[in-house]
Order: C-alpha cells, then sequence, then structure tokens
C-alpha cells in the first residue's frame, strides 16, 4: 500500500467521527490522549511560529495554539480532516490548509507531526524536508506507535511470521534505533522517550489484544480468547519508567 492510496481510508474515518473510529483504548472520554499531552510539555510554545504537519482534526494545533504561538499552521491531505479541524477547533491565530505535508512552503520555528510519519512512502525523505522548512535553532518533533515492549513484539512477531496485516494504515514501524540513525544523516540533535507505558505492557494493551487481533488473525477466535485469558492471568507489567517500553515514541530534534 502506497501514502496517495491511506488518503481514501482518512477521509472515511474523519466523515465517521475520529473518535468512534479510534474508540476507548486512545480516548477516555473528553480527556486529550496521553501522547498530546505530552507534546505538549515538551517544549515552550510562546510566541512561536509552529507548523502541524498531518494535523488532522487539529486537537493538538489548538492547544498549541491556545498555549502561546503565534501562529499555528496545521495541514493534511484529508480534506475531511479540515473540514473537521475548522468545525471543531478554531482560534485566531491558528489556520488550516489541506495539503500533502511533502509539499509544504514556508519557514517554521517548531515543526510537530504526531502519528503521521509512519504512514508516508519514504519517512526519512520526509523529515529531511521538514528539516528545511526549520528556522535556525527549529525544533522538530515527532510521534509515532513504538514497537519496542511487548505489545510491539508480539504484534512484530504476526507481523514477520505471518505477514498479518496488524494495523490499518501503519506502512513502516519505526523504532527508536531508526530515528538515531536518522538523526546523525541529518546532523540534529535528537532526545526521545515513550509514553503510553499502560498501551506497552499493561491493561491497555491486552483492551488493544481483545479489540485487534480477531481482525488480525481471522480465523482463531478460540485461541485469541485463550491468549487473552492468559494474559488476564498472567501478564507482570513492566517497569513503569523504562524508557522505551511505551507503546508511543516522542523524538525531539534540534537543528
Ligand atoms: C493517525 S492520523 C494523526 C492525526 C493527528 N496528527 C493526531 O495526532 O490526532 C495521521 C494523519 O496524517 C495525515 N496524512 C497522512 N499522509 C499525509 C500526507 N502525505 N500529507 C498530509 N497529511 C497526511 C492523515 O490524513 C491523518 O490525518
Amino acid at each position: 500500500m502506497k501514502n496517495k492510496s491511506l488518503k481514501k481510508i482518512y477521509n472515511k474515518i474523519y466523515a465517521k467521527g475520529e473518535r468512534k473510529h479510534y474508540s476507548s483504548i486512545l480516548f477516555s472520554g473528553d480527556r486529550v490522549p496521553l501522547a498530546k499531552r505530552e507534546v505538549l510539555k515538551e517544549i515552550n510554545w510562546r510566541g512561536k511560529n509552529v507548523l502541524d504537519a498531518g494535523c488532522g482534526t487539529g486537537e493538538i494545533a489548538f492547544l498549541i495554539a491556545k498555549d502561546g504561538a503565534k501562529k499555528v499552521l496545521g495541514i493534511d491531505y484529508s480534506k475531511e480532516a479540515i473540514l473537521e479541524a475548522k468545525k471543531l477547533h478554531s482560534r485566531p491565530n491558528l489556520s488550516y490548509e489541506c495539503a500533502d505535508l511533502r509539499k509544504i512552503k514556508g519557514k517554521f520555528d517548531i515543526i510537530v507531526s504526531l502519528g503521521t510519519l509512519e504512514h508516508l512512502d519514504d519517512p526519512f525523505s520526509a523529515l529531511k524536508n521538514l528539516r528545511a522548512k526549520l528556522n535556525p535553532g527549529g525544533h522538530l518533533i515527532i510521534t509515532c506507535p513504538n514497537w519496542t515492549n511487548p505489545r510491539g513484539y508480539i504484534l512484530m512477531a504476526l507481523l514477520y511470521l505471518y505477514r498479518a496485516k496488524i494495523t490499518l494504515a501503519d506502512l513502516h514501524y519505526l523504532t527508536p534505533t531508526d530515528f538515531e540513525g536518522w538523526a546523525k544523516e541529518l546532523k540534529m540533535k535528537l532526545s526521545w522517550r515513550t509514553t503510553e507505558q499502560e498501551w506497552g505492557h499493561g491493561a491497555k494493551m491486552i483492551l488493544d489484544f481483545k479489540k485487534r487481533l480477531p481482525k488480525v488473525v481471522k480465523s482463531n477466535k478460540k485461541k485469541i480468547e485463550e491468549f487473552i485469558v492468559w494474559l488476564e492471568k498472567s501478564a507482570i507489567p513492566l517497569e513503569k519508567n523504562t524508557k522505551s517500553s511505551g507503546a508511543v515514541g516522542l523524538y525531539h530534534f534540534r537543528k
């Protein structure tokens, strides 16, 4: 699958309502998902000119604009996402554009891109392109699913050993090792950590498997149920603050 063909899937998800699609694993009530709250804390946004590349319905773009950024531009190639963003998250210092993030114009102090890099055909060239849009001293803040945890190892085994379709739209399964290599090539300083620990190895992981596995391993309903029962009885979460064990990676590049 290619990034171009994912646009249709995204338009459908946003037309139906994103929260209905992603259900309770990511969203608990009206709360902002944990990874987004972590991104908000990552840097001082005051007075900055910010781009949100792959903004979806504009949740983080709105919060950054509210946190004192001078200007925030959210772009997304899904027209349904931009329609929703304009409806749900508007502010005077926030604007939106329906565009491909690989073709953006302008320069920014901070670029954020959450849960998007893994959907692109060539994540490294997209990163390189985003770096070129940074002002001197600029920051690039990326999040994407992380697989170096029990949840990730199980899903990676299904992907590699059985070619199972473990996600709907991910074209790449990125880890801190990829980002460290890219930071070297881009000659940028990188700091990283992971968040969503419970999703990586705790109760949220089991909830995720309950929903995901019947779609991934279609013919084995009973075996899946037995596996879930075993996990519920036996799984012991890792230490909370292991750097690499969260289900979402947060990567902060400095130019
Ligand atoms: C998983 S969603 C994340 C949305 C948002 N950043 C968030 O965290 O809520 C990925 C987003 O990337 C957008 N996207 C994927 N490829 C893109 C591209 N080439 N140009 C612009 N947006 C893209 C999709 O339309 C989708 O809204």
